[in-house]
């Protein structure tokens, strides 16, 4: 079995045809046809059903194509890899959610640029607005060094580091009648509308507690009771048992505080995101300790840039100067 003979099989299952998998892998029909026989020869098991129009993959062929898909792309995942170990480059390429933009990050690369300065070694940064979910893809592809998003990720190739726990606010238009109250409580914000903005859900494995009442949305569904609330600000709603008497679900944070400042809706954010709009939007404190967001950052297991021991400096000694508290980390 070759790897020649593994690619051929992907492309025909991918395709379900011969002659589009030889137009996209620039072989010919009979060589493709050919590979193919020589590997369900060589493991004896016919893959693909030839009979049907467009091309089955038998029982086997698709157990086969599972586990050789997961195969392949970890071998490009350790080429790509190979090939940064070999050459890393110079530059610091960072991946970011737009909420970790509004809060720290200026001042963590202010503080790691000065610190790379003092060491006469200058540093170059480059930040890419990328979603926590496609960081993970974007490291192992080396498009970026290092990830900062706000969901938990376990995969073989990568590490997290846990940096913190931001509480959330409440933000409300200016002429809410609860927009002067200092401490609010989740069950006094039930009645109004929620604007949800959040494009990854929380894998439902990690939920505990599902909601205790039927949630009416917008189109006027009914969701089951015991389906687990996976959205993330439903299920800090719902870790109280409550459920918020209507949600519009928009695009991005950004349309969620337009919303908002439109009187539209009320939404919870990260507190780090309290200068936006503030001329049409009020922010307040939660009385719940436990409303918050992570901060994680994510890097390969086996590839640390040179410049992230430093840039995890920076982000302790910003906490510190802060009076963050925090639990050190390191890497493994
Ligand atoms: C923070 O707000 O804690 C933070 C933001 C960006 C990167 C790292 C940490």
């Amino acid at each position: 079995m070759d790897l020649k003979q593994l690619n051929a099989f992907i492309a025909i299952a991918d395709l379900q045809s011969f002659s589009a998998a030889a137009k996209t892998t620039g072989l010919s029909q009979p060589s493709l046809s050919r590979l193919l026989k020589q590997l369900e020869t060589n493991i004896g098991v016919v893959l693909i059903d030839r009979y049907h129009r467009p091309l089955q993959l038998t029982e086997a062929g698709l157990f086969f194509y599972d586990k050789v898909s997961a195969l392949l792309i970890e071998l490009d995942t350790v080429t790509s890899m190979t090939q940064r170990l070999s050459a890393p480059s110079i530059a610091l390429n960072i991946g970011f959610v737009p909420s970790v933009l509004y809060g720290l990050l200026p001042e963590i690369i202010a503080t790691l640029k000065r610190h790379s300065s003092n060491q006469n070694s200058d540093i170059e940064v480059n930040l890419k607005d990328i979603s926590s979910y496609q960081q993970i893809e974007a490291l192992k592809t080396g498009e970026i060094d290092i990830g900062f998003g706000r969901f938990a990720h376990q995969d073989p190739w990568i590490q997290q580091i846990l940096l913190r726990h931001e509480r959330y606010v409440v933000a409300l238009p200016k002429a809410h009648p609860l927009a002067h109250v200092r401490e609010q409580r989740l069950i006094d914000l039930a009645n109004n509308r929620l604007i949800l903005y959040h494009q990854t859900h929380l894998p439902a494995s990690t939920i505990h507690m599902s909601t205790t009442h039927p949630t009416i949305t917008e189109n006027n569904s009914l969701k089951s009771k015991h389906e687990p609330v996976t959205e993330p600000l439903l299920h800090l709603f719902a870790q109280y048992g409550i459920s918020p008497f209507m949600t519009t679900k928009v695009s991005d944070l950004q349309v969620a505080l337009g919303l908002v400042a439109a009187g539209e809706g009320i939404t919870l954010v990260p507190a780090s995101l309290q200068t936006v709009r503030t001329e049409q939007i009020s922010y307040q404190r939660l009385i719940h300790e436990n409303v918050t967001s992570p901060i994680y950052l994510h890097t390969l297991k086996d590839f640390i840039h040179p410049k992230i021991p430093d840039l995890l400096s920076a982000i302790y000694k910003v906490y510190e100067q802060r009076g963050i508290t925090y639990r050190p980390q390191q890497f493994i």
